[in-house]
């Protein structure tokens, strides 16, 4: 019960929505960019699209993330929403830093995210950055290990609040295409934020 308590919070606090995937086997490998320019993808970014919400109402909506350089090299996240259920406003700043266990000591989009949960501490999940170019699009995969099954999300992050159909189709078809594990897709709620 602790672990699922842990994970249902963590992924409300952490995603804003309970949008995850139940797969069974361990995490797939999946292809991340080779390098990533942190610089270049600081910044904000709005939620697009993300994987589909087992409780959909908790999905929040004008989901956005904001990054930009921490004086350490380590990167700050800022999540923020607006609560579809009582319509308020909430934010969360957490850490990431490249995973140079798994980059081998490079900065590939392999990233490891560590929010402050109340009661229960820190708590750590992985950013895989699968593609970006950065200044219109990215794609977001993240995915924890149970070994016998595994959680995943997904989330395509665009610059524009409200992007060309262009850029989304380019998003969501490089995800579907390079990549072994789909997660069905929903839409954020961008208006009227
Ligand atoms: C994003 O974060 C930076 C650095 O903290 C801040 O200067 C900027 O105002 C933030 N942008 C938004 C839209 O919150
Ligand atoms: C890690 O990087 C080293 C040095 O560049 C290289 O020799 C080695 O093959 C790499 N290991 C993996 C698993 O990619
Ligand atoms: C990365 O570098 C650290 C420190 O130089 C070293 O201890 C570690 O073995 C390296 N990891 C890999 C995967 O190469």
């Amino acid at each position: 019960m602790k672990t699922l308590f842990v994970i249902t919070f963590t992924s409300v606090v952490i995603n804003g929505a309970l949008a995850q995937s139940f797969n069974l086997g361990p995490c797939p490998k999946v292809n991340t960019v080779e390098n990533l320019d942190i610089e270049r993808y600081s910044g904000l970014w709005y939620e697009n699209e993300r994987s589909f919400p087992m409780i959909f109402e908790l999905g929040g909506r004008c989901v956005t993330a904001n990054y930009s350089a921490n004086s350490d090299g380590t990167v700050k996240v800022v999540n923020s929403q607006i609560s579809s259920i009582t319509g308020s406003e909430s934010s969360i700043t957490g850490t990431a830093r490249v995973n140079d266990e798994a980059c081998n000591n490079t900065t590939c989009g392999k990233l490891i995210v560590t929010f402050p949960i109340p009661v229960i501490g820190e708590v750590d999940g992985t950013y895989w950055v699968l593609e970006t170019d950065y200044t219109t699009y990215s794609v977001v995969w993240s995915c924890t290990d149970y070994k016998a099954f595994h959680i995943s999300y997904a989330w395509v992050l665009t610059r524009d609040r409200n992007p060309s159909e262009a850029v989304v189709k380019q998003a969501t078809s490089l995800y579907e295409n390079d990549n072994p594990e789909y997660i069905f897709m929903t839409k954020t709620d961008q208006e009227n934020c």
